[in-house]
């Protein structure tokens, strides 16, 4: 099947000008396809295969940046490829022209909000340690929280490798034996809100991320993804410290709600 587009069209998907405006630069013979002038509108070329000038320079593909969110659900690896031969969280996205990377993990059993971009500055601002945005993790546990075990993991704990910082802890509820928690963490050691309430003496039941510093899961079925709004980049742009024009997310501040 052909995939031939207008020369205007071309030029705009490529980043050259509007339609409008590629339309008056074709007339004025400013553009040509392999090598030949075109004068006329209505010639149409292919992506990939036929060469396109402006003014003598080769329009080249502009990158097209990619921006998911996924709700993971358990069950998968979140890397583009297992050893064990598990299932990736890849088979759960569409297929892209652009290849595409989550931004950090989520353990195999643990679900909720995974992004994924193509966009190497944004995933280095938002997973790098000095600019970490906050997560929220809903945390579903046997019996209920002790004085100390939210003390612990509120103001900081010892894990193996690491002593964590302040975390924000709410109780959602505690009946039938179980406790439903909300925890806000900025750190992303592995395993961390698992090895935090384990090291407290509690086994989690269930651990889903709902939130990733503005962008929250909510209306992403599980194990169904979509794109993110424009306005949601910029907002993420803005809290990984990437937009200039206004300070990154401030953290919230650590205690019970
Ligand atoms: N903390 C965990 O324990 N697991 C995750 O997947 C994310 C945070």
């Amino acid at each position: 099947m052909s995939r031939e587009i207008r020369l205007q069209k071309y030029m705009a998907d490529y980043g050259v000008a509007s339609r409008r405006k590629s339309e008056e630069m074709i007339q004025a013979g400013r553009v040509s396809v392999n090598g030949k002038v075109i004068r006329e509108l209505g010639v149409k070329v292919t992506p990939g295969a036929d060469e396109v000038s402006v003014d003598g320079t080769l329009v080249v593909p502009r990158r097209q940046f990619v921006y998911l969110m996924l709700n993971k659900p358990k069950g998968y690896v979140s890397t583009t490829n297992d050893p064990q031969g598990r299932s990736t969280v890849m088979e759960l996205l569409p297929k892209l022209d652009e290849r595409v990377y989550p931004v950090g993990r989520l353990d195999y059993a643990t679900e909720g909000l995974l992004l994924f971009t193509n966009d190497g500055e944004l995933t280095h601002a938002m997973t790098h340690p000095s600019r970490e945005l906050n997560k929220t993790y809903q945390v579903r546990i046997k019996g209920k929280l002790t004085p100390e075990a939210i003390r612990k993991l509120t103001e900081g704990m010892q894990l193996e490798d690491h002593f964590t910082a302040p975390a924000q802890l709410t109780i959602l509820s505690e009946r039938g034996g179980e406790s439903q928690v909300e925890l806000v963490i900025h750190e992303g050691k592995y395993r961390q809100v698992r090895r935090m309430f384990e090291g407290c003496g509690y086994d989690v039941l269930r651990l889903v991320r709902t939130q990733v510093g503005p962008l929250r899961k909510d209306g992403v079925k599980r194990g169904c993804w979509r794109y993110l709004k424009k306005t949601e980049i910029k907002e993420l742009r803005r809290a990984a410290g990437l937009d200039r024009k206004a300070p990154p997310e401030r953290r919230k501040k650590h205690g019970k709600r």
